[in-house]
């Protein structure tokens, strides 16, 4: 029987820098260090550089993020926020959260990212802000969306949470925006030990807002400006982010490495639809997703041959029942509807190894031979 092939591998990838971590938080414990202090800040600080932006706050989640991001930008009732069809729910909560209105649009065919095309002929009524999403770990088409996002006086919130590192002509996505929100979450290209997240952008008061919005609206200790929320970074989290930081660059390229791996061996492959990686940007794999006839065949039959596969998503967010108040029908977005309807995501991490490649591509050819 051949070996199985996990979708993700984190203890094999946290396994060498267990010492370190292991000293480092042990000694936060062994402090009492719990929230905010020293580990916050200089994490903050380490992945603001990294990311080329002037400010980082770290926050609970990325759901959070994207949501603290939209309410320091006053988006609130009566507002309404554009988001891609095919994201992860949150994108859409985000704008939920801050009390405005999602509008759904198109997705384009071969980025999966938001198609600048849609913001052409979108309803712009009561628009505040676009939101596109660096899905997968694959840039959205920014130079568009920024100058419809101008000519509109909209914001541009930017949703990164796959896409840690990731570039479009030589900048990295967290720093086009108005504004951007990340996820920790831990299978994230950078994940924490639990859920964490962050706000990143260049303006000094809407940073500082919130900074303080995220911690119960607090001016001062005991003075709070506005209601706020509870949505810190643990230090714990911000300790253990700090140290595998240093490795993302290196295992971001590894992923590129094994999706290299993939790209060879499924060009052979009739029937099975590669991801595309546009010619301006970088890709960082987050998710590697291809489209294969019969999805939910090919999940059983994967699953049969020991191979760890996923669905990022099944169902577009127009047809989500959590959305269907909003009116919106199947066939409106085809393309959402067509990738959510045929996507599988692939094993993919950074030690996974070419032979390991070799045998899920084995098992996807024995799946079209057998008919897809
Ligand atoms: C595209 C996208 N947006 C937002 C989020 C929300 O992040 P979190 O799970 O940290 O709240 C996630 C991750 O789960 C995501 O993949």
């Amino acid at each position: 029987m051949a070996a199985n092939v996990p979708f993700l591998d984190l203890p094999q990838q946290h396994r060498p820098l267990l010492n370190e971590l292991n000293q480092v938080i042990g000694s936060l414990i062994a402090d009492a260090k719990f929230i905010g202090g020293a580990p916050v800040a200089e994490f903050e600080k380490a992945f603001a550089q990294y990311l080329g932006a002037k400010h980082c706050v770290g926050v609970a989640n990325g759901t959070d993020a994207l949501y603290l991001a939209l309410r320091v930008l006053g988006i609130g009732r009566g507002d309404v926020v554009i988001v891609p069809a095919h994201t992860f729910i949150a994108t859409a909560e985000a704008v939920t959260m801050a009390g405005a209105t999602p509008r759904f649009v198109e997705i384009d065919p071969v980025t999966y990212t938001l198609d600048p095309k849609a913001l052409e002929t979108v309803d712009t009524k009561n628009v505040k802000a676009v939101m596109p999403v660096h899905l997968y770990g694959q840039p959205a088409d920014m130079d568009p969306i920024l100058a419809i996002a101008k000519q509109h006086h909209w914001h541009v919130v930017e949703d990164c949470a796959q896409s840690h590192g990731a570039q479009y002509k030589g900048k990295t996505t967290g720093t086009f925006g108005t504004l951007a929100g990340f996820s920790f979450y831990p299978g994230k290209n950078l994940g924490a030990f639990g859920d964490g997240g962050a706000v990143v952008g260049n303006d000094d008061e809407l940073i500082d807002r919130t900074r303080r919005v995220a911690d119960h609206g607090r001016q001062t200790k005991q003075l709070h400006g506005e209601p706020g929320v509870n949505s810190r970074l643990d230090s714990i989290q911000a300790a253990a982010l700090g140290i595998k930081l240093k490795h993302l660059n290196a295992w971001n390229q590894k992923r590129a490495q094994a999706a290299a791996w993939y790209d060879i061996r499924l060009k052979e492959l009739k029937g099975v639809v590669a991801p595309a990686k546009a010619a301006d940007r970088t890709h960082i794999y987050h998710l590697y997703v291809v489209q294969v006839p019969n999805r939910d065949k090919c999940l059983e039959f994967m699953a049969q041959n020991q191979v760890g596969v996923g669905v990022h998503y099944a169902v577009p967010l127009h047809v989500q029942p959590a959305y269907k108040d909003l009116g919106y029908k199947h066939g409106q977005f085809p393309v959402a509807e067509k990738v959510t309807g045929s996507c599988v995501s692939l094993p993919m991490f950074p030690d996974i190894t070419e032979a390991q490649v070799d045998r899920v591509c084995q098992v996807l050819s024995d799946y079209m031979k057998a008919g897809g």
